[in-house]
């Protein structure tokens, strides 16, 4: 029956998959050669050869906040299929993931959920719509919704390519311009952040009750792929056995 079921609707599914596909790569022709945003520079990396990932970085930071208060209340922002979700070692109700579309626990954008929320969380973990005013909302709404001190994670930050990083969306992989609030955070006044270089680039906000996110939108909003690759490796761009001792030892003292 359930094989049944499967073959019935298979066709369906790679056509959606497959016409996905097809209309990204008309875009990116589109982007790239008529808007001309194609980029030959790339993000160069070995993440093959580190073997952790965000899940393991995300459960290293929840662990060092138990450690220090004895439970942790944890949120993620988009949570698609709950792949990182379901790996947060965690029982449930210390667990909120908003998703409007699938995943997660609260059916709802970010800004919807933000808006009505009166808990406040240990550790949170923003990877929901990749376009930089979103995150940067996502970020800022983070930071006021934390109890006394805590960590943000943030996922994304590293695009490999120019289509990857590319708004509007041009590839099935993709990050977004998410990488601007990277260049934010490492700029703001009592935010400790680093960024580690796996898994799309994870990073990682020590935050408390004085940090003070600065904005700079009006100097970054217009700033393309060339910018990124010029500047993210001023922000605190770590291997990922240097951000677990930190997270291991950090105090939260902020200055
Ligand atoms: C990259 S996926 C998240 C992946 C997941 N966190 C993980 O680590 O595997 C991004 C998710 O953000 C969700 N999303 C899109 N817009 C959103 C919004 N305004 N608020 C919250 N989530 C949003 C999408 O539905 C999608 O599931």
């Amino acid at each position: 029956m359930k094989l049944n079921h499967f073959k019935l609707f298979l066709p369906q599914i790679l056509e959606k998959r497959y016409l996905k596909r097809i209309s990204y790569e008309f875009k990116a022709l589109y982007y790239g050669y008529i808007k001309k945003k194609k980029n030959k520079r790339l993000f160069e990396h070995d993440w093959k050869n580190k073997h952790i990932n965000r899940h393991g970085i995300i459960n290293k930071g929840i662990f060092r906040i138990k450690e220090l208060k004895n439970n942790c209340n944890y949120l993620e922002i988009g949570c698609d299929r709950d792949q990182n979700f379901n790996a947060v070692a965690l029982e449930e109700e210390f667990k909120t993931g908003v998703d409007p579309n699938s995943g997660g626990t609260v059916r709802d954008t970010s800004d919807n959920f933000f808006n009505q929320n009166k808990d406040l969380f240990d550790v949170i973990f923003v990877d929901g719509l990749h376009h930089y005013e979103q995150c940067q909302k996502d970020v800022i709404n983070s930071i006021k919704n934390i109890n006394n001190y805590g960590i943000i994670f943030i996922h994304d930050l590293l695009p490999r390519d120019w289509k990857i990083e590319h708004v509007p969306r041009c590839n099935e992989s993709w990050s977004g311009d998410v990488w601007k609030v990277a260049i934010e955070l490492n700029e703001s006044e009592n935010i400790d952040f680093y960024i580690a270089d796996i898994d799309s680039g994870v990073g990682c906000a020590f935050v408390n009750k004085k940090s003070n996110y600065k904005n700079m939108k009006s100097e970054l909003i217009n700033k393309n792929y060339d910018y990124f690759l010029d500047n993210i490796r001023k922000c605190n761009l770590i291997h990922p056995n240097n951000l677990l001792k930190i997270i291991s030892t950090f105090n939260f003292d902020l200055k």
